[in-house]
């Protein structure tokens, strides 16, 4: 389907940085899409292109075969090198020019006309019926939520899964926003005994993960079963397409496999409405901005899907799992307070199942650890831990050992990935 006009594709030799001279050609409201060397005519001319650029590391004369066949289409076309990322910035300079004077572009690519634009996508997709959407509290989810809802109302209904793993607040702060604030119809589902039985006494990681994942899937199939939508609403980003694609037409060259959010499997039988799948992270934060979602939603921290659930190590009792969510949403609260949020990517408590000797008003206690973590990076795929304020780190510890029953001892992470990931488990 064609819906945006004076689409620019960047035909990718192999470039690992490409990702980013797209965005900072769409911030200059030239809408650019990516495609592998290999890809076919037909799926290219499917765009209506106004313009082609080539884009590889160092000799433009890889695949020349490639090459001629897109150069025979006879649309302008530039040959761009990527291989130096300082010059990336005067690089898409050079672009914009070449899509402004060359291409005929006017740079009409804005949040605003997208918005228009998909309302309208979505009204012809869907027609009169329902679209069931999985809301996780999370920026993708959210904003997919608000466009849908603008688009069709009430056909749009959300299903929340509290899986006993949220963060402290989360169900409040999402039923606020969503039910009260946006008048959205939202399911509500609180499954956590459910999921925190069926954990009981598990403590590998992996099994964890795929109880986690499996229970999710069921839960969710309940509910919308009982909905009856031939729609499902998928938070799917830009980022997660391209980084399916492998960047020479090898599969082994594929980053991640695509993934949708939750991992729905595909014999549900939905089709699929995935509105934000053609922007980036921060043009997804801009449209929800644009339809009045929270900032502080907008601009949380990025959250694995199993939760709370890979930050408690071992296997998880209701006590403990509370122990984390306290010390969690102190970690939280002090970061905010400090102006620090915004500066990491992400940052967080463990629960460490291991007990240490201390001392609290004198006598000896017993209890367990606690770990901050936090770290910046560009993609998750390497991650710097942050160097925080010793205050910060000291105000978290005394709040955490003062307010949370059962911890005496709080530790910070000093371990880059690599050789660490970010998560614990
Ligand atoms: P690791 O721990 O692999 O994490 O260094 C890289 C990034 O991915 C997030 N993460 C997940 N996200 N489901 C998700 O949606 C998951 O199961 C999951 N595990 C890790 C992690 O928070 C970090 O941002």
């Amino acid at each position: 389907m064609k819906r945006t006009p004076e689409t620019v594709v960047l035909l990718n030799f192999g470039c690992r940085d490409i990702q980013k001279f797209a965005r900072l050609i769409r911030d200059r409201h030239i809408y650019t899409m990516v495609m592998p060397y290999t890809v076919s005519r037909e799926r290219l001319l499917e765009e209506q292109p106004v313009g082609l650029i080539v884009c590889h590391e160092g000799m433009e004369t890889q695949h020349p075969a490639e090459q001629a066949a897109f150069k025979s289409l006879n649309l302008p076309f530039l040959n761009v090198n990527l291989e130096n990322p300082s010059v990336t910035d005067t690089t898409a300079e050079r672009a914009v020019d070449f899509c402004l004077t060359s291409c005929g572009c006017r740079g009409s690519w804005t949040m605003e006309n997208f918005i228009q634009e998909v309302i309208a996508d979505i009204r012809t997709q869907v027609g009169n019926e329902k679209v069931v959407l999985g809301l996780s509290g999370g920026v993708d989810s959210s904003v997919v939520a608000a466009l849908l809802h603008k688009a069709i109302g009430d056909q749009l209904v959300c299903v929340f899964v509290n899986h006993g793993l949220l963060r402290k607040n989360e169900p409040e702060m999402v039923q606020e926003v969503f039910a009260r604030s946006f008048a959205m119809n939202l399911r509500y589902v609180d499954a956590s005994n459910r999921f925190l039985d069926k954990l009981k006494g598990i403590a590998n990681p992996e099994k964890k993960r795929k109880i986690i994942g499996k229970e999710f899937i069921d839960v969710f199939a309940e509910a919308a079963a009982e909905i009856n939508a031939p729609f499902l609403g998928q938070g799917t980003i830009y980022p997660d397409i391209l980084e399916s694609i492998p960047l020479d037409g090898n599969p082994a060259g594929v980053i991640k496999s695509h993934h949708n959010v939750g991992g729905l499997p595909k014999d549900l039988h939905f089709k699929l409405v995935e509105p934000v799948e053609r922007l980036f992270k921060d043009e997804v934060r801009a449209v929800g901005r644009l339809l009045g979602l929270p900032s502080e939603l907008l601009n949380r921290h990025p959250f694995p899907g199993p939760s709370l659930g890979v930050r408690h190590l071992g296997a998880i009792e209701r006590s403990t799992l509370k122990i984390l969510r306290e010390a969690d949403a102190i970690v939280t609260e002090e970061l905010l307070k400090s102006g620090w949020y915004d500066k990491t990517w992400q940052t967080f408590a463990i629960f460490v199942p291991v007990k240490t000797v201390g001392m609290k008003n004198h006598q000896r206690t017993y209890d367990y650890l606690i770990a901050i973590r936090s770290i910046n990076t560009v993609d998750a795929v390497t991650a710097q831990v942050v160097r925080l304020p010793w205050e910060l780190l000291d105000s978290m510890t005394a709040r955490i050992i003062n307010e949370v029953q059962g911890v005496n001892r709080v530790v910070y992470d000093t371990t880059p990935k690599p050789p660490g990931t970010i998560e614990w488990e």
